[in-house]
């Protein structure tokens, strides 16, 4: 039996924290025990924001690193640039044209960056651009976290609306979920998920944070009033989130860790955070630092030569099934 195929992406707009590395990374290092799986940095994605030439190529082949430092193995997992593979624009554009607007237009992620002065086409067909990263592959499950559930039921839609004109072509995509760590608070607003754009620097720990940096970042993170240690995501957010991540870092569950800390005050609870955190990316940033960035450049362009065949065979399909072959 051949390996079920997945895929997943990652801007690469900023660096990347403990949210992308719990909702998202630690699960695709894990993946590629029992599946074929395909990783894309998604660098065209990330200019629906304007993005300054340096930064971006910068921001590039720092995700690419922490992917590789996180244990994404290339011997295992085909890595890339999506830019690097023309086919998923290709795809996107045929993609489009059975995209409803009425619903693209509902996406809370479109809405959310709308809102902060984002207004562009891009933006707006952002979704199609993702389903095409997907479909480009015929891949049959995505692992991301919960603020993607509603991409992966456009990109359904636009399957089945595909399908039901050319015949069952493209595999119906499932989503994966961690059960731990898919929503990831901000820390300095635990009812806002730790996001890459958000001002605040405070508000996320970065995968290559040091030691000083997460213990101070966890110290000054938002709690809630009184001293009780509760997992409680109503009243308590902020040490609900705090919970939720000492449980992905330590796999153990938040019902047992509230109990243990509920008596412990939250100075010492939030040592008790900082000290796994810090604790379970040590390898990671270790990983990092030893990476040369001319290797990385040279394992992405491996891997995009290999993407850019497996796409082409999709896409002379796709071609050939709707009268351009
Ligand atoms: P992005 O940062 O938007 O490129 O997201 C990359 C991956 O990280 C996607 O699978 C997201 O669902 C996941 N992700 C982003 N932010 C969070 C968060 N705060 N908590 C959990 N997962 C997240
Ligand atoms: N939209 C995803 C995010 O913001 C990134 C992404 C792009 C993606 N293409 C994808 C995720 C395809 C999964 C599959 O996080």
């Amino acid at each position: 039996m051949t390996a079920k195929r997945v895929f997943s992406g990652i801007q690469p707009s900023g660096d990347i924290h403990i949210g992308n590395y719990m909702g998202a990374l630690r699960n695709w290092v894990a993946m590629q025990d029992e599946y074929a799986p395909v990783y894309c940095v998604v660098d065209l994605h990330a200019l629906t924001l304007p993005q300054d030439p340096a930064e971006l190529a910068g921001a590039r082949v720092r995700t690419a690193k922490i992917l590789l430092a996180a244990g994404i193995d290339p011997g295992r997992s085909l890595i890339y640039y999506q830019s690097q593979v023309p086919q998923h624009a290709e795809l996107s554009w045929i993609m489009g044209t059975f995209a409803s607007m009425g619903h693209l237009g509902r996406m809370t992620q479109y809405k959310e960056k709308e809102d902060k002065g984002g207004q562009n086409l891009g933006l707006f067909s952002y979704p199609v651009l993702m389903a095409a990263d997907i479909l480009v592959h015929r891949v049959h499950a995505v692992p991301v976290g919960n603020d993607q559930t509603q991409h992966l039921e456009f990109t359904r839609d636009l399957v089945e609306r595909f399908n039901s004109r050319y015949g069952d072509f493209f595999p119906v995509p499932e989503q994966i979920t961690p059960p731990v760590g898919a929503r990831v608070m901000s820390l300095k607003d635990p009812t806002s998920k730790m996001s890459k754009s958000d001002p605040d620097s405070g508000s996320r720990i970065i995968v290559t944070d040091d030691a000083d940096t997460i213990l101070a970042k966890v110290r000054r993170a938002v709690t809630d009033s009184g001293n009780r240690v509760a997992y409680d995501v109503e009243r308590k957010p902020g040490i609900s989130n705090l919970l939720d991540i000492l449980s992905a870092f330590t796999g153990r569950s938040v019902h047992q860790l509230a109990e243990e800390y509920s008596a412990a005050g939250y100075g010492r609870f939030k040592q008790a955070v900082a000290e796994a955190v810090i604790a379970g990316l040590a390898p990671v940033r270790q990983a990092y630092l030893d990476l040369d960035d001319a290797d990385v450049e040279w394992i992405m362009a491996e891997g995009a030569a290999v993407a850019r065949s497996g796409a082409e065979e999709t896409m002379s399909e796709v071609r050939r099934l709707i009268g351009l072959g």
